[in-house]
This record gives C-alpha cells, sequence and structure tokens, in this order.
C-alpha cells in the first residue's frame, strides 16, 4: 500500500501533438496538419478530459505542470490559460506550482510568450537542439542558431526560469566541437540544461539513413567520450547531471520530471499521454488514444480519451520505482523499494555490482549509479530488476 500525503508531489503533463513540421529524428507523438486544426475544439476535449483524471484521483495539490509536446508554443495563450484554470477548478493548485511550456525556437515571439507568462506559465523549455546552422539543417530544424539565441534571449526575459534541450553525438561531430558548443550553451544558460545523445530511433527516416550507412554517427567510444566530456564541463560550470541527461544548478532541478524519476503520481492530458495514478492504494498506469482526431472523436464521444487504465502488480511498480530512480544521480530509497515489491533488493547482486564499480550505496542508505556505471544503466537496472 502506498503512503500518500497531501505534500506528496503530483505532476499534471499536457500533451499538445501538433509541430510545423515533423523532424527526421524524432519519434515523440507529434504530428503536421497543413489544414489547421480546431483549437478550441480541442480545448473543449483537454478540458474534458482533465474532469475525467480529477475523478479519478480527486483531492490532490498539483505541484507541477507540463506542456510538452509535439510543440506546444504553437497553442495560443488563451488555450494555454484555459487549461490552466480548469486545472484549478478540479484540483488544489500549490502556491509556488512550476508550470513549464516546452516550446520550439520558430514559435517564440515576446508577445506571445508575454501572454503564456500572463497565463500561470513560469518556466519555458526551448528545443534549441545545435548552435551551429550545419548540424540544424542536418537535423531538419526550421531556426538557424541565432534564432535560437534569440528566443533563449526572449525566455530570459519574460520567465522567471528556463532550460533548453541540445543534442549531441550528433553525425561527424568531434569532440572539441562538442565541447566548444556546449561551453557556449553554457554561457547562455540559466540553471538548467538538458542534454540527450542522438538516438536513432526505428521507423524515423534518420533509421533508413542510417541502415543505409548513409548518416554516420559516432562510435560506442566516441560517443562515450562525448558523455564523459559532458559531465566534466558541465559539473566545472556549475551545472552537475541530476539526470543521466539533465544538468541544474543545485535547486533548480527541473521539479515536473523530478516526479516521474521519483516515483511520484500525474496525470497524463491529451493524446497519447501516459500517467500514473495511486487509486484506492494502487498504482495505476493509464494512457490516452494517440492519434488526436481520434483522440478527439472518443473525449467527445464517451468523456475521456483513456485506453489503457492497469493496476500495476507490486512488481511492477517496485521495478519501475527502480528503473526510474537509478537515473537519478541521487539514487534511490532500497526500503521503498522492498515497500513497493515486498521483497528487498538482492544483496549478492548490489554487492558484485558495487565491485565492478557501477553502484554505491551513500551514507543515508541510498543506492545510485556511479558516474562509471551511468553508461551501462540499462544493464544494471536489468541486474537488478526482480
Ligand atoms: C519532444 S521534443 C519537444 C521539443 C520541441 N518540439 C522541439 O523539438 O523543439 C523534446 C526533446 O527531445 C529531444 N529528442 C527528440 N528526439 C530525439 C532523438 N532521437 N535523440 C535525442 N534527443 C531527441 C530533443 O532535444 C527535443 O528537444
Ligand atoms: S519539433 Fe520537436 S516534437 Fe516536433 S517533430 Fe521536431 S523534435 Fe519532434
Amino acid at each position: 500500500m502506498l503512503n500518500m500525503t497531501l505534500t506528496t508531489p503530483f505532476a499534471v503533463y499536457v500533451h499538445w501533438p501538433f509541430c510545423l513540421s515533423k523532424c527526421p529524428y524524432c519519434d515523440f507523438n507529434s504530428h503536421v496538419r497543413h489544414g489547421g486544426i480546431d483549437e478550441t475544439r480541442f480545448l473543449r476535449a483537454y478540458e474534458i478530459e482533465i474532469a475525467a483524471i480529477a475523478a479519478r484521483a480527486p483531492n490532490r495539490t498539483v505541484s507541477s505542470i507540463f506542456f510538452g509536446g509535439g510543440t506546444p508554443s504553437l497553442m495560443q495563450p488563451s488555450s494555454v490559460g484555459a487549461i490552466l484554470n480548469c486545472i484549478g477548478k478540479h484540483w488544489t493548485v500549490a502556491r509556488d506550482v512550476e508550470v513549464t511550456l516546452e516550446a520550439n525556437p520558430t514559435s517564440v515571439e515576446a508577445t506571445r510568450f508575454r501572454g503564456y507568462r500572463t497565463a500561470g506559465v513560469n518556466r519555458a523549455s526551448l528545443g534549441v537542439q545545435a548552435l551551429d546552422d550545419a548540424s540544424l539543417r542536418e537535423l531538419g530544424r526550421l531556426h538557424t542558431a541565432q534564432e535560437a539565441l534569440d528566443a533563449v534571449a526572449v525566455a530570459r526575459a519574460i520567465f522567471e526560469r528556463y532550460s533548453f534541450d541540445l543534442i549531441y553525438a550528433r553525425p561527424q561531430q568531434t569532440t572539441d566541437a562538442w565541447a566548444a558548443e556546449l561551453k557556449r550553451a553554457i554561457a547562455e544558460a540559466a540553471e538548467h540544461l538538458s542534454l540527450y545523445q542522438l538516438t536513432i530511433e526505428p521507423d524515423t527516416p534518420f533509421f533508413g539513413l542510417h541502415k543505409a550507412g548513409k548518416l554516420k554517427v559516432p562510435d560506442e567510444d566516441l560517443a562515450r567520450d562525448l558523455y564523459d566530456l559532458t559531465q566534466i564541463i558541465c559539473a566545472d560550470a556549475g551545472l552537475p547531471a541530476y539526470e543521466v541527461s539533465n544538468h541544474a544548478r543545485v535547486g533548480a532541478e527541473c521539479r515536473h520530471n523530478l516526479v516521474y524519476w521519483r516515483g511520484h503520481d500525474y496525470a497524463g492530458v491529451g493524446p497519447g499521454a501516459h500517467g500514473r495514478l495511486t487509486i484506492d492504494g494502487r498504482r495505476v498506469a493509464t494512457a490516452t488514444e494517440k492519434r488526436p482526431e481520434a483522440w478527439l472523436m472518443r473525449v467527445e464521444e464517451s468523456g475521456t480519451g483513456l485506453i489503457v487504465e492497469e493496476k500495476l502488480t507490486s512488481g511492477e511498480a517496485a521495478d519501475e520505482y527502480l528503473l526510474m530512480g537509478l537515473r537519478l544521480a541521487e539514487g534511490i530509497d532500497p526500503a521503498r523499494y522492498s515497500a513497493l515489491s515486498g521483497r528487498a533488493l538482492n544483496p549478492k547482486r548490489i554487492s558484485i555490482l558495487r565491485e565492478e564499480g557501477a553502484v554505491e550505496t551513500t551514507a543515508d542508505g541510498r543506492l545510485r549509479v556511479t558516474q562509471s556505471g551511468f553508461p551501462l544503466l540499462d544493464a544494471v537496472v536489468a541486474d537488478l530488476a526482480a
């Protein structure tokens, strides 16, 4: 049985599934609609869905809200405001709630950003991806490096907090070039950066090009060097990794993402959104219909876009806690794992991983992956999971 108090963080994720164009590396639930979309109709469906989820998980205090995508910065500020009002109608919202909106540099205008600010957004997360034009073109991005930097300046002027994303381990990228680019990025960053290694996802144009030998990405050794360099440069600049791909000054971590990694509850609203809700002491996994128009019709017809509501077994809930929690530099609380799963982690496996230098136990008894263990995270989790 999970313990739930009023102060337990509770997050709301709102997925906006539309983009101006589809980037060739991206396998997120994002769609291009040249004919435009009926935003008012979608907005109404978001409101219905929020009510439906709040009925399943009432009496929560929302500590963070995240508009992700897709490209939520294509939404009208009034729609963002209406969704925030609706969340406030169905749940209590914490006074210091973190409200993040993901923005693509092509759709950043100061007036629009001020509108989001007025609506209640207090943190922007920008998809910069690269700071050189050739790479941006290769990634299929519609913005230039200068436009990205201009967008960062707008975010800095308008929001209390901002972060931006870069993708590294890109085709032909050298360690010297990445070091220079990262230092340039850090000079523009305030408190938070997300740095993702390029992954070649199935069913994307990059996958086909890579398979055909037309897209050469760094081999394992170079990718490892780029990763190590990233850790050193960011830590030196006061932005250590608090999660595999996320760096922040102490206290400036993204509270919303911490909810996922620390295994707390979150509602997933919009097409293809996932959620985790504790209902009657059981952790329930939820997911909505992915296809935007099918989701819309489903919500209109049945009052919810949910297509999955699955009670997790204690083993599944515990393994999920392990999988998510070990991504964090702070690691996991083995006692919480035991409480979830009904049995302790295997001490023999832990001691082998400890001898190999992949995990360590902190002074306060937490189990965490070491710096050198992080590149082997998947194997470590597989080893420890039930
Ligand atoms: C879903 S995107 C949303 C942000 C916004 N739509 C944009 O692209 O600017 C979130 C982030 O995931 C990262 N990302 C997406 N696909 C990736 C891939 N194949 N490899 C590495 N990072 C990826 C990008 O850094 C991107 O900013
Ligand atoms: S803009 Fe972002 S979400 Fe949209 S296709 Fe590109 S990476 Fe994916």
